[in-house]
Order: C-alpha cells, then structure tokens, then sequence
C-alpha cells in the first residue's frame, strides 16, 4: 500500500515519524475521513473546510492550500489497486523536543494513507446492530477532529464488550453524538438530528441525511433530543462515512421500536445509496 508522509509516496512499512513528533507525544494534531467511490473522494471540499475547523481549532497553519490538498489525494488514490476508499488524512504539531508549549517554525507532519472503504453488509442492514448508551466524558470541543481520541476509543470499547457496534452519548440529559458517528431519532415520525454545536463533530453524512431529508419529503427537525426521547424513540440510526445510515436495533439490551430497522431507516437508505449511485460515483 503507497501512503503519504510530507510530500512523498511511499510503500506503508517505509514510512517513518520521530517518536517525538507531537502527535505521538500529545495527540497534538487533527484528522479527516475522507469516503471515496469509484476512485472520486465525496465532499471533498467539505471535508477540507472541516479539516481547516480543525486546525483553526488548535491554532495549527494549513500547510496546505484546498487545490494542494485536493491533487495530493487524487495522486494517492491514483496509486491505490481498490476504486473504494477511505483516505485518512492526519497533520500534526510536528517533530519538537517534548514541552506543552507550540514549538517555534517547526513544519507539521503530513500523513495520508487509504484504506478499502468497508460499508456495512447488506445482512448487517437487514438486521440492524446494537448500541449501548455512556456519559460523554469528551471534552468540550468535540467539534474539533482531534486524533487525542482516547475518551472515543474508551467509549467505542463499552459498546464492543457489549458485542453491540456503538457507544451512543448523553451528556447533561441530552442526546450528543456517537463515540465514532452521528445519532439521529424517529419521533412521531420525525426524523430528529441534535443541533451542531461544539458538543459533537459536525458529520457530513449527517448534512447529507438532513438535505436528502429535504429533498424527499421527509418530515425533519433540527433541535436537542433529551434522553427520555431517545429511550421513547420509535428509531435510532447512526451515520458516518463508513457506517453509512446504519439501524439501531436495541438501546441498552432494550428493543428500539418493534427491534428491527424501521420503515425511515430503510427509506433513508435507499435514498442514501441512490444519492451514492447517481451522484458520489458519478
Ligand atoms: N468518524 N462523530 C464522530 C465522533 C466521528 O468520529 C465521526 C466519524 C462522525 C461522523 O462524521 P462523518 O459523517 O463525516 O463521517 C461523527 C470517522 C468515520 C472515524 O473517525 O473513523
């Protein structure tokens, strides 16, 4: 596999950081998840604005411009055998002796690496999956996609011990996010989506459900979903870039609705593979 370390393409097992760099030091840096099909990267443009978010958030230069970016990752993909992707993109405070303090005209380390992009199968749709619900302990910038992604990485780790596929967050009574995706509910048959805020990462699979929402006829609202209304809901459904629009079945060993994936969910998922056919791979 050909990876991306500060501006050269190389095989994965030759490409080298400093332990000191400060991501691996701190967890000093940001990432992008970047879907691509049939070899075309999926809002990219949208994805670099998050990624320029991100930076901004931790008061890193964009070492590059959306153009700079945007031919690093075709020549990446290009060197790729697989036409579906996930392109991971991580910048770093770069390599500087270990102190908390922003080290002076140090460049950041660049890492770029593709994988195959694993959607879930059709039986696991069919099925749906499993969640358990945590408190968000994050901190209060989750807006920022920070690769420190310990308290995800703890949080993901409840739902796996409980054989389920996600943690779903409540923090102060109200629903926030995923450990690793967005939550939408089903109410009164409304689909409901938790308000941007720095509480949880901004999806673009998530601006994508709500404009396919729109688009569709899909009764939607945009507004705080408290913790009684998740555990009422007649749906849950996670989304992110990789998960797609993926069913939540059972909440905490409880059925959501009648515990299969609900009649929303399936419309949305059709729409959302229609909108993949006719406009991501076109
Ligand atoms: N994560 N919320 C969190 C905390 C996430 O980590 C992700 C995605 C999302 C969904 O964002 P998007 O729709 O843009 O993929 C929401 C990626 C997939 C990851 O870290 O692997």
């Amino acid at each position: 596999m050909t990876v991306y370390l500060n501006g050269e393409y190389l095989p994965l097992a030759d490409a080298r950081v400093s332990v000191l760099d400060r991501g691996f030091i701190f967890g000093d840096g940001v990432y992008e998840l970047v879907p691509v099909y049939s070899r075309k990267p999926f809002r990219l443009a949208e994805h670099l604005r998050r990624l320029q978010g991100s930076l901004d958030g931790i008061r890193l230069a964009n070492p590059h411009t959306p153009d700079d970016w945007r031919a690093r990752i075709e020549r990446l993909i290009a060197a790729q055998d697989v036409a579906d992707l996930s392109v991971y993109i991580q910048v770093t405070r770069g390599v500087a002796p270990r102190d908390h303090a922003f080290p002076k005209d140090t460049p950041p380390t660049v890492f770029m690496m593709a994988n195959p992009l694993v959607t879930p199968d059709a039986a696991t749709k069919a099925r749906g999956v499993c969640a358990v619900t945590a408190c968000d302990d994050r901190w209060l910038h989750c807006d920022i996609k920070a690769i420190s992604l310990l308290a995800n990485v703890l949080l993901r780790q409840q739902a796996v011990d409980a054989g389920c596929a996600e943690t779903v967050l409540l923090r102060d009574g109200f629903l926030t996010e995923g450990a690793a995706s967005n939550i939408f509910i089903v109410s009164e048959g409304t689909l409901v989506a938790p308000p941007k805020s720095s509480r949880m990462l901004p999806g673009i699979t998530y601006d994508v459900v709500l404009e396919l929402a729109a688009a569709h006829g899909v009764p939607h609202a945009v507004r705080p979903v408290a913790e009684a209304e998740l555990r009422a809901a007649d749906e849950v459904w996670m989304t992110s870039s990789t998960r797609e629009v993926l069913a939540i079945v059972t909440l905490d060993g409880k059925p959501v609705g009648g515990g299969v994936p609900g009649p929303l969910a399936r419309r949305m998922d059709g729409l959302y593979q229609d909108f993949k056919r006719s406009v991501m791979r076109a």
